[in-house]
């Protein structure tokens, strides 16, 4: 057997065996094989698709590419939260500790950013000397004495993922429903917590543009979890328009700290009380509308944000130090009206491109540049009011690519709900 033949075979729309799916990825793992021939594979796959038997070999195969988590040393419940990805989407950021707060375990192991969606890794690095790599005894000490970390997925961690993770992002072979799910599964299966909640991101700033393939993804990500015995619980929402105002790494994390202080943007709030009441209530003898309620007492006691900082500390990170660039520029608005659409996908590129986010595999991420929107939809805005604001190193931007990704109009529009429908 070959890649090649398998290549082939995956072009003319064949089924791959469980044989042949191993033999790739055990291969790869071997260094056996060219990226070119990965990457010609994964774009076979993107285009052909896979089945449902295809994408459970692919997903076993991932996850035994490397070591599992054993968080059996861990005392409570360990939760584990994953998005399948957005722009401005803090949510892990504000959730863990949120989380742990409620008594929950929260284990957490996060992903770099992937095409123009931000990574929540490189949003903790934007915090001066936050270290994302800690040994697994740390880790779990960390855990089990103040309830939360967030480590990169360690290089042992389904080695597979980290591999065709990075080159799915810099050849076009992100959006797959059966490349996604493998990749998701098989990390968290990996990390072995007991109940898995994943939020699928749905509308033009996220890899499910429509909510049917939305609903495919999470239908396929419950029976891979099914198979494993792995309670998972998905939730489908809105990603028309980027989460909050802050696009960007350094400026994502000074609106996840508003947030955890009770003052943040309208749509994060709602998302992260709604998903604490889901999981809390869940995993805990409380009912979603009261974990809703203590929601608001945590923030506004502080201790929610007390965990964030406890854990930032713990991993050696100095809040006091985060930065954001002084290379301001104002983007103001050419019309008065409405604004009825917020281009999430456009903004997310110009984000990548300014340096948030990384266009090859060796780019170094700029931390503190970024957006940060000064309008969303439904917002009303003046002729030559400011819509964004950018924070800028060494690139520039063109103001017509940013105003061009706001529809303006004279009349409002109604607004997509934020969350459409949790699927378990
Ligand atoms: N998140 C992941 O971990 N993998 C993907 O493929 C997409 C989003």
């Amino acid at each position: 057997m070959t890649l090649l033949e398998i290549l082939e075979k995956k072009k003319k729309k064949n089924s791959l065996t469980e044989e042949e799916i191993r033999f790739w990825i055990e291969g790869m793992g071997k260094g056996l094989f060219p990226d070119y021939q990965i990457s010609a594979l994964l774009m076979a796959i993107v285009l052909n698709g896979m089945d449902e038997e295809e994408t459970f070999y692919l997903t076993d195969a991932m996850l035994h590419s490397g070591e599992t988590i054993d968080l059996s040393s861990i005392e409570g419940i360990k939760v584990d939260k994953h998005s399948t990805g957005g722009v401005g989407d803090k949510v892990t950021l504000i959730l863990a500790p949120l989380l742990a707060s409620f008594g929950l375990k929260v284990a957490k192991m996060s992903g770099r950013g992937l095409g123009h969606t931000g990574g929540t890794i490189d949003k903790l690095e934007s915090i001066p000397g936050y270290q994302v790599e800690l040994d697994r005894e740390s880790f779990i000490k960390q855990v089990n004495e103040i309830g939360v970390s967030v480590i990169s997925q360690s290089g042992n961690l389904v080695p597979a993922d980290k591999k065709l993770y990075a080159l799915r992002d810099v050849t076009a072979t992100v959006d797959s429903i059966p490349l996604i799910a493998s990749s998701i599964m098989s990390k968290k299966l990996a990390s072995g917590a007991d109940f898995l909640f994943i939020d699928v991101k749905v509308g033009n700033g996220a890899l499910m543009k429509n909510l049917e393939d939305a609903k495919k993804l999470a239908q396929t990500m419950i029976q891979i979890g099914n198979r494993y015995g792995k309670k998972t619980v998905c939730i489908l929402t809105n990603m028309e328009e980027p989460l909050g105002y802050a696009i960007g790494n350094a400026l994502e994390v000074e609106e996840a700290i508003h947030t955890l202080q009770g003052t943040g943007p309208e749509d994060v709030m709602e998302l992260i009380i709604k998903i604490t009441g889901l999981i809390v209530s869940k995993t805990q003898d409380i009912s979603c509308e009261e974990a809703e309620q203590q929601c608001f007492k945590k923030f506004n006691t502080g201790a929610a944000y007390q965990k964030f900082e406890e854990m930032v500390k713990r991993q050696g990170g100095d809040l006091s130090r985060l930065e954001i660039s002084n290379r301001i520029f104002s983007v103001r608005s050419a019309k008065a009206g409405y604004v009825t659409k917020i281009n999430a996908l456009g903004l997310g590129e110009i984000a990548r491109k300014i340096g948030a986010g990384r266009l090859t595999k060796e780019d170094k991420i700029h931390y503190q540049v970024g957006l940060l929107l000064h309008k969303k939809v439904g917002d009303f805005v003046e002729v030559n009011e400011e819509l964004v604001k950018v924070y800028l190193d060494d690139k520039d931007i063109k103001v017509n690519d940013i105003l061009d990704c706001f529809t303006i109009e004279e009349e409002p529009t109604q607004k997509e709900p934020l969350i459409y429908e949790i699927i378990d």
